[in-house]
């Protein structure tokens, strides 16, 4: 039968259209291992507060471990009657327990402190495992770099060529973003490692309960909040957990773009491994790269999922608002995805080949090396503003001919400026310009080493 929370004060039940407005239970059942702890936890509370004996919490923890196995294995579960998975879970344990001990799980608690309390509990355990997915595409990350090292590649500004570059300076550079996401998982979760457990509908328990023993007992190292009408209406949490996803999404799908561009024809530059690659029903030669058009769309749903968040939270008053039940299928979704997506990016991360030649033959290209003129030139003496003029000169030169810098003869450089004796020509190559580039962060080769290590160092304390 149905149970309903409000029967005193209503002469009928909700209207069916209401109920299927109202239902949650199909995307919240999920935080149905999260209430029963937390019915657990407060159990307790009560019993320590003198409104259930001894016996009482014994057979109580007892009908709530039933209830959790029988959850667990599905021969329990929420209808669209029960609105909600607080609701359902109720009548799961008034089954289970019968009404004069079940129904006195509920003193001191609302549904509005309880789901704030399992949604950042949820989220928690999610940002753990998303946090570890993350780890293991760092890892692919590092594993790329290290397996290619001293491997030239152009380095683009505007998409145009810039600087030559390592290929495992620019892997890194991708490693680095992802640590930083990683990263805002953890303080995230330190932030939120807040229970709201106790502050009731609004405005806290008059039953003697103790927010902080419920908190301990689900995890939350910082205890309690401190104001129950913010623990209850407060949901930057999830907001907060929704931009860190959202970010995550953005950052795989810069990955994504490069991937997408470095497989084609003209690049060359990496070939997808067959497994982590689509074929087309039409053309017969074709190998797509989907894993990473999947990211790059997917980061779209993500950012999304945090507009819409955003959006549903911007107008309400204090405290908690019916709206607030759109907080959760847009994070739920979140999860959903990273945890789908980013096993799949891995792999395809860490079975990419790298065409080495291919890269290193255009790393010069472009005339990439006509900053290394200029800052040769700088080391002899000349003002940079002037350095930058004869290196465009040379530059210029080259296009009219169809030459490259290092193609130029010594009296072709001594006509475009004195300043460019032929010493010039030790700067006019790819290693010696990789080499010079030798400050903190900076790509020359043993730089480079030095921060895959430092990588390697971080991944290790995770
Ligand atoms: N299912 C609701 C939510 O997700 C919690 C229930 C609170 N409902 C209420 N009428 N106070 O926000």
């Amino acid at each position: 039968g149905q149970v309903r929370l409000w029967g005193g004060r209503f002469a009928d039940g909700p209207a069916e259209a209401l109920a299927r407005l109202s239902a949650s239970v199909h995307f919240d059942w999920r935080l149905a291992p999260y209430d029963i702890a937390g019915s657990r936890a407060h159990a307790r509370a009560l019993h320590r507060a003198g409104l259930l004996d001894e016996d009482e919490l014994v057979r109580m923890v007892a009908g709530l471990d039933r209830l959790e196995r029988d959850v667990a294995d599905g021969s329990f579960t929420g209808t669209e009657a029960d609105e909600d998975v607080h609701t359902a879970l109720e009548r799961g344990l008034l089954e289970r327990l019968g009404p004069d001990l079940g129904g006195r799980l509920r003193a001191g608690r609302s549904r509005n402190d309880q789901v704030a309390t399992l949604f950042r509990m949820y989220l928690r355990d999610h940002a753990r495992i998303i946090g570890g997915l993350l780890v293991d595409l760092q890892e692919a990350l590092v594993g790329l770099a290290e397996a290619h090292p001293g491997v030239a590649m152009p380095g683009r500004t505007h998409l145009q060529h810039a600087q030559p570059v390592l290929f495992a300076h620019h892997v890194l550079a991708h490693a680095q973003a992802l640590g930083r996401d990683a990263e805002r998982l953890r303080q995230w979760d330190e932030r939120t490692a807040v229970s709201p457990y106790g502050s009731g509908a609004l405005a806290g328990s008059s039953l003697g309960l103790d927010p902080t023993a419920v908190a301990a007992e689900l995890g939350f190292a910082r205890g309690s909040v401190a104001n129950s009408i913010d623990g209850t209406a407060s949901r930057d949490f999830v907001a907060e957990f929704a931009f860190v996803t959202a970010m995550i999404g953005v950052d795989l799908s810069r990955i994504a773009e490069e991937v997408i561009i470095w497989a084609t024809k003209e690049f060359s530059f990496v070939t997808l491994h067959d497994a982590y690659s689509t074929g087309s029903s039409i053309m017969p030669q074709k190998k797509n790269p989907d894993i990473a058009e999947l990211a790059r769309g997917k980061s779209g749903r993500l950012i999304g999922n945090l507009t819409g968040l955003l959006a549903t939270l911007k107008g309400l008053p204090l405290a908690y608002n019916r709206d607030l039940q759109e907080d959760k299928e847009p994070v739920f979704d979140s999860c959903d995805t990273l945890e789908v997506l980013l096993p799949a990016f891995t792999g395809m991360v860490a079975t990419l080949t790298v065409n080495r030649e291919r890269m290193e033959e255009l790393a010069p290209a472009g005339f990439s090396l006509a900053t290394d003129v200029a800052e040769w030139l700088v080391k002899q003496g000349v003002p940079f503003r002037v350095a930058h003029e004869v290196a465009g000169e040379c530059v210029r030169v080259c296009e009219a001919e169809g030459l490259e810098l290092d193609q130029l003869t010594d009296a072709q450089f001594a006509e475009i400026s004195p300043h460019l004796t032929p010493g010039v020509r030790s700067v006019l190559n790819v290693p010696g310009s990789l080499a010079s580039r030798n400050g903190r962060g900076g790509t020359a080769p043993d730089r480079v080493a030095e921060q895959l290590a430092e990588v390697r160092e971080d991944l290790a304390r995770q």
